[in-house]
């Protein structure tokens, strides 16, 4: 059954192909056209948008947890992909005060996460532009179709910012698919005595009026729903690994709970995985701990991994192993969140195994001893068959599973040796399961497409591959 949600944004996508439809003709007399509201991702059809190329996000963000109330300046530059009489961004929520394209005051309309704008003057194809929106109101929580909560999720003492798939939009204007990688200045003010975190390196730290601007850097391209502004009273450390900055922090709550050892550890994970796959993607890294054990979940933010609550060990090694599947190389489609999910199950066993702990064949054998008629098997990792069973366990146990059976099928060496083509390859890019075939084919040196036919499509017990 799909969800509400993504009933109403099929629904906004045939609204929005009427549109195109009109335009049509503009385009064919040589006219200006208009950019899609979304980029028709089969889960998430209004994700994203069309015609433009985002470069580089500047957030000015203005945060008080007691009235919840959250002031935002984006400063948004991008390049065009064709002419644009007319873009979108997506955003839900907030009123607007002002929006200017390259300085001049723009018209827009608002249509659910739609923001419509239209120029003054059509953007011409391959030229760059800016966009300000001033905006200002309560952040909306997004609820998924699974039921859980993300983007700007309040909590005792401020916000635990976590977005994926589509909670920034809940608080900041973006062209909210993992496609458009752009790189980010995040600056957030809060009232002093509360600590603002953002993506890559802190670039200062001032106090005014009683207020204290953090002002973070992230200089990878990085999606949209990586994003993250969490704040409230934490601990902050700083340390580093070799020459990377990593900062830790951890809400008082937690830091009884030994949060600090655990985040500690990522300096060693992070020199394991490096080891494996190929040098850490980012210029900085770190996780925070915050007490919001209601989200329920862990995200692999782009270099500050968030923890609802004082993770186990395995949880921020699957985090961390996310910088490099999933982060630095980015999803196409929402359907292959295997890619992602798969890849940072299979490298939880792989520590363990490399660790002396348990093999990730008896991780493997444990999984496959599941009944053929459990559930479980109904859901191949790369056709969930819906946004709202995206991380079922299927996408993460039967993930790994497939890369461990492709690791015995094609032999250790060819098997890491793929991996770490697979990262060299794709570093701050976007790929899909079809790229990933096509890699294994060529480093297995063989035929594999009934192996992950098998593995990743056909809903029931794989017996032989
Ligand atoms: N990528 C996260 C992890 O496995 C899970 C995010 C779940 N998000 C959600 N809205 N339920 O580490
Ligand atoms: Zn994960």
């Amino acid at each position: 059954m799909p969800s509400v949600l993504s009933r109403r944004a099929a629904t906004g996508v045939l609204a929005a192909l009427t549109t195109l439809a009109i335009a049509t003709p503009a385009a064919a007399t040589g006219g200006s056209t208009v950019g899609s509201p979304g980029l028709g991702d089969p889960y998430f059809p209004l994700a994203g948008n069309g015609g433009y190329d985002v470069k580089h996000y500047s957030l000015d963000l203005d945060y008080t947890r007691a009235d919840n109330h959250l002031g935002g300046s984006a400063v948004i530059t991008a390049r065009a992909t064709q002419n644009l009489s007319r873009f979108d961004l997506d955003l839900r929520g907030f009123a607007i005060s002002s929006l200017r394209v390259d300085g001049a005051p723009a018209r827009f309309t608002r249509d659910g996460q739609e923001l419509v704008i239209t120029p003054k003057h059509t953007l011409r194809a391959g030229r760059s532009f800016t966009v300000r929106v001033d905006y200002a109101g309560e952040p909306t929580e997004v609820i998924d179709p699974d039921g859980s909560s993300e983007g700007w999720v309040t909590t005792g003492d401020g916000a635990f910012v976590v977005n994926e798939p589509q909670g920034s939009p809940g608080w900041f204007p973006a062209n909210d698919n993992p496609r458009d990688k752009a790189t980010y200045d995040i600056a957030i003010t809060v009232p002093k005595g509360i600590t603002a975190i953002g993506n890559g390196r802190l670039v200062s730290k001032r106090d005014h009026k009683g207020k204290t601007t953090w002002r973070w850097r992230e200089d990878s391209p990085m999606a949209t729903y990586l994003a993250t502004a969490t704040n409230g009273v934490f601990e902050l450390r700083v340390s580093k690994v070799g020459k990377i900055p990593l900062y830790h922090a951890v809400d008082p709550a937690e830091v009884p709970k030994g949060a600090f050892d655990l985040l500690g550890a990522e300096a060693e994970v992070i020199t394991f995985f490096s080891g494996l796959y190929g040098p850490y993607p980012f210029s900085s890294g770190g996780g925070v701990v915050d007490n919001a054990p209601e989200v329920g979940y862990a995200l692999e933010s782009q270099t500050k991994s968030q923890y609802d609550q004082t993770p186990d060990a395995s949880t921020v090694v699957h985090e961390i192993s996310h910088q490099w599947f999933g982060d630095s190389i980015s999803l196409t489609s929402w359907q292959d969140i295997w890619l992602n999910e798969g890849f940072a199950a299979f490298s939880e066993w792989i520590y363990a195994e490399k660790h002396g702990g348990e093999t990730a064949q008896q991780a493997f054998d444990a999984s496959f001893a599941r009944s053929a008629t459990s559930s479980f098997w109904r859901r191949p990792p790369a056709n969930v068959g819906g946004p709202e069973f995206m991380f079922g366990s299927a996408v993460y146990d039967r993930g790994a599973m497939t890369l461990q059976a492709l690791r015995v099928k094609i032999g250790d060496r060819a098997f890491f040796g793929l991996l770490r083509d697979w990262y060299a390859k794709n570093r701050n890019g976007n790929v899909t399961t079809a790229d990933f075939v096509k890699l294994a084919e060529k480093r297995g040196g063989q035929q594999l497409d009934a192996f992950f036919d098998t593995w990743l499509y056909q809903p029931v017990k794989p017996t032989t591959w």
